[in-house]
């Protein structure tokens, strides 16, 4: 499963680099999907259950699944780019949320609450602790910060399927759910909204918007749980 996790964080990376204010997201979805075949590798969402694109691009109040859109981005704007990899029979996931030109300090707030709840979450999962203790690090850190965690959709198990389990909320109660073991992968993936948790799916049927209108932003990593501690495969770690 490193390798095609590897090649998630490298297309993210190379994507987060051409934000900016004027591009469209086809244009990134474009890359992405020649990145993918540049590496011999399939893009894991298109064509999974009827998903159109190779990337999910969600900016602003889209929660995630937002698909590629001819409408260019503005300053001000955030972007949450989710992008997986299917190489030799295993699967990679992992997203990040990056903001457009200049965005506002509470903007900021939002995405790096986020990113540290799932650095949080993360550091929770080695063997012999319990799922949910992932789950509770993720809640507890957003919910002090004074944002909501999304309760419709959540992380899972990953590997020869990009669905397995367990379901990995990014909320619950410490000490409880399934124990962790060496050897399982999960894909662990905190989406938080600016206001209210509430979320609906737009009339594509995939689109996740908030209900209020607030920003939420989504960070995602495919991480590994060893025999002593953990790796996170969609992590760049030489740079
Ligand atoms: N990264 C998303 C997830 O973890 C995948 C998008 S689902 C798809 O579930 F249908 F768009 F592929
Ligand atoms: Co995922």
């Amino acid at each position: 499963m490193k390798v095609p996790c590897r090649m998630v964080a490298e297309i993210l990376s190379l994507l987060a680099d051409q934000v900016t204010p004027g591009i469209t997201t086809c244009e990134l979805e474009a890359i992405a999907s020649s990145e993918a075949v540049r590496r011999k590798a399939k893009a894991a969402f298109k064509g999974y259950c009827n998903y159109p694109s190779s990337l999910c691009c969600s900016p602003n109040d889209q929660v995630v699944h937002g698909m590629p859109s001819k409408v260019p981005l503005k300053s001000g704007d955030i972007l949450s780019l989710d992008f997986g990899i299917l190489y030799d029979d295993f699967y990679g996931d992992a997203a990040i949320t990056v903001p457009v030109g200049d965005v506002s300090i509470e903007v900021k707030r939002l995405l790096q609450v986020t990113e540290e709840s799932l650095m949080l979450g993360i550091s929770k999962a080695v063997s012999g602790n319990r799922l949910f203790d992932i789950s509770y690090a993720i809640q507890s850190h957003v919910e002090q910060c004074g944002y909501s965690v999304v309760r419709d959709f959540v992380g899972h198990g990953i590997g020869r399927k990009l669905h397995e389990d367990p379901q990995v909320p990014n909320y619950g109660r410490p000490g409880t759910g399934v124990r962790l073991k060496p050897g399982m992968v999960l894909a662990i993936e905190p989406m938080i909204n600016e206001k209210s948790h509430e979320v609906k799916v737009l009339e594509d049927g995939w689109t996740v918007v908030t209900c209020d209108g607030g920003f939420s932003a989504h960070f995602e990593h495919t991480v590994a749980i060893t025999e002593n501690g953990h790796e996170i495969l969609t992590r760049i770690n030489n740079a």
